[in-house]
C-alpha cells in the first residue's frame, strides 16, 4: 500500500533531528525495500519567516491528505515578541485542531542502558513500558465559560470549565482499548469521580465502552491523585492509562521523567480513521526547539526517531519494523552511544546528533 508522510521540521533543533529521521527512512528504503511518499513543508517560525504565518493553508491541506505528519519542534526566542495569532505554537495548535487529534499517546519506556539515569531506582523503571492516552481536544483547557472577570466585590475571578460530553469520552476510551489490545490488554482509567461530576461521567462512559465493545480488555479505575502516586511508586503495574486533558498533561510529564531525558520521548496524536482506515495522525518528539543547543549538532535525535517508529506502528501497520527500529536504539545505547543530554557533566565526549543517528543505523 502507498504510505504518504508529510515532514515538518520546524525550528531550532527540529531540522537537525529530522535529518537523522530522513537517514532512517532512506535506510528502510534501501535495506528493507520499504518506501514512503515523503513531502516536506514549513511550520512555526520557519513558516512565519517565509510566508508571514506559522502554517499556510496549503500545508494544512497537505496535512489532511497524507497518512501521517511528522513534526520536529516549533518556537524560539526570536519569535517571542510576535503577535499571539502568528506565534509558532499556533501552527502546531492549528494542525491538532483541524485534524481533530483527540487522543495523545505518550509512551514512557525505559531502555535498560539508561535505567540508572532515571530519577528513580533501577528496579522501579527497568523494563518499564507504559502508555498514557491523554484526551487532547476538550476538557478544562477549552470549556466555556472561561475568562477573568470582576467578582463584584472589588476583586477578580478567574474561570475555566471542565466539560466533557459522552461522545468525547467514548472516542478517546476506544483509542485506549484499541491500543491495549495491541499491548498487554489492560486499561486503567483515571479521573476524580470523588469530587467532580465530569469525573463521574468519565468513569461511567469508559465503563460503558468497555462493557459494550471491549469486554475482552481488563479495565480498572483509579482516582488521578492516587494514580500520580502509583506512577512514581510502581509504574510497571500499568499498561495503558487513559485520562482527561488536564490530568493527562500532568501525569504524562511525571511519567516522562521516569525514563531519563526529554531527548528520548516520542508522542503521537491520533484522530478518527480516514477512508483508508488509517487514523488522522501527527507524530512529534515531546521536546521543544531547544534554542540553547540549536545549530550546534548537540541534539539527541532519538525522540524524533522513536516518533517515526510510532508512525510505523500506528499509521502504517508496520509493528515489526517499529520494533526493529526501537531495538536499534536500545542496541546503540547498550553499546554506550550517548548525546550530551544522556551524560553527566565531565564524562567522556558526547556524540553529535549525526553520530547518534549513525550509531543507531549500524
Ligand atoms: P525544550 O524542550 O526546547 O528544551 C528544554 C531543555 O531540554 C533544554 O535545555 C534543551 O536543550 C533540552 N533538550 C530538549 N530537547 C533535547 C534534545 N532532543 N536533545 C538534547 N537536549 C534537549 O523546552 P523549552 O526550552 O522550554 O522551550 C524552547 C522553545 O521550544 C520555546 O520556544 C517553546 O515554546 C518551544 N516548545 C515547542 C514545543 C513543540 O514544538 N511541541 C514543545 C515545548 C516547547
Ligand atoms: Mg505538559
Amino acid at each position: 500500500a502507498d504510505m504518504s508522510l508529510l515532514i515538518l521540521p520546524g525550528d531550532g533543533i527540529g531540522p537537525e533531528v529530522m535529518t537523522e529521521v530522513r537517514k532512517v527512512i532512506d535506510w528502510f528504503g534501501t535495506k528493507r525495500n520499504l518506501t514512503f511518499d515523503v513531502s516536506e513543508g514549513l511550520v512555526g517560525g520557519a513558516s512565519y519567516d517565509a510566508h508571514g504565518t506559522p502554517l499556510t493553508d496549503e500545508t494544512m491541506a497537505k496535512a489532511q491528505q497524507v497518512d501521517a505528519v511528522l513534526l520536529g519542534a516549533v518556537g524560539g526566542p526570536q519569535y517571542d515578541e510576535l503577535d499571539f495569532s502568528v506565534k509558532p505554537e499556533r501552527g502546531l495548535l492549528r494542525l491538532r485542531k483541524e485534524m481533530d487529534l483527540y487522543a495523545n499517546l505518550r509512551p514512557a519506556q525505559c531502555f535498560d542502558a539508561l535505567a540508572d539515569f532515571s530519577s528513580l531506582k533501577r528496579d522501579v523503571v527497568s523494563g518499564l513500558d507504559l502508555m498514557i492516552v491523554r484526551e487532547l481536544t476538550s476538557g478544562i483547557y477549552f470549556g466555556e465559560p472561561r475568562g477573568i472577570q470582576d467578582d463584584n466585590a472589588g476583586g477578580r475571578v478567574g474561570i475555566n470549565t471542565q466539560r466533557y460530553t459522552t461522545a468525547e469520552i467514548r472516542r478517546v476510551a476506544r483509542s485506549a482499548f484499541e491500543l491495549a489490545r495491541k499491548r498487554d490488554n489492560r486499561v486503567c482509567s483515571m479521573e476524580k469521580a470523588n469530587v467532580m461530576e465530569s469525573g463521574i461521567l468519565w468513569r461511567e462512559e469508559v465503563q460503558w465502552v468497555h462493557d459494550n465493545e471491549y469486554n475482552d480488555v481488563e479495565l480498572s479505575h483509579m482516582y488521578a491523585d492516587a494514580g500520580a502516586m502509583q506512577i512514581v511508586r510502581w509504574p510497571k503495574q500499568f499498561d495503558v492509562i487513559v485520562t482527561d486533558n488536564l490530568f493527562g498533561d500532568l501525569l504524562s510529564d511525571a511519567a516522562a521523567m521516569l525514563t531519563g531525558s526529554l531527548g528520548m520521548l516520542p508522542s503521537a496524536s491520533l484522530g478518527n480513521p480516514m477512508e483508508n482506515g488509517r487514523p488522522k495522525a501527527l507524530y512529534e518528539p515531546v521536546h521543544g526547539s531547544a534554542p540553547d543547543i540549536a545549530g550546534q549538532g548537540k541534539a539527541n535525535p532519538i525522540a524524533c526517531i522513536l516518533s517515526f517508529a510510532m508512525a510505523l506502528r500506528y499509521s502504517f501497520d508496520r509493528g515489526e519494523e517499529a520494533a526493529m527500529l526501537e531495538r536499534a536504539v536500545e542496541q546503540a545505547l547498550a553499546n554506550g552511544a550517548r548525546t550530551g543530554d544522556l551524560m553527566a557533566d565531565g564524562e567522556a565526549k558526547p556524540l553529535s546528533t549525526a553520530q547518534m543517528g549513525d550509531a543507531i543505523l549500524t
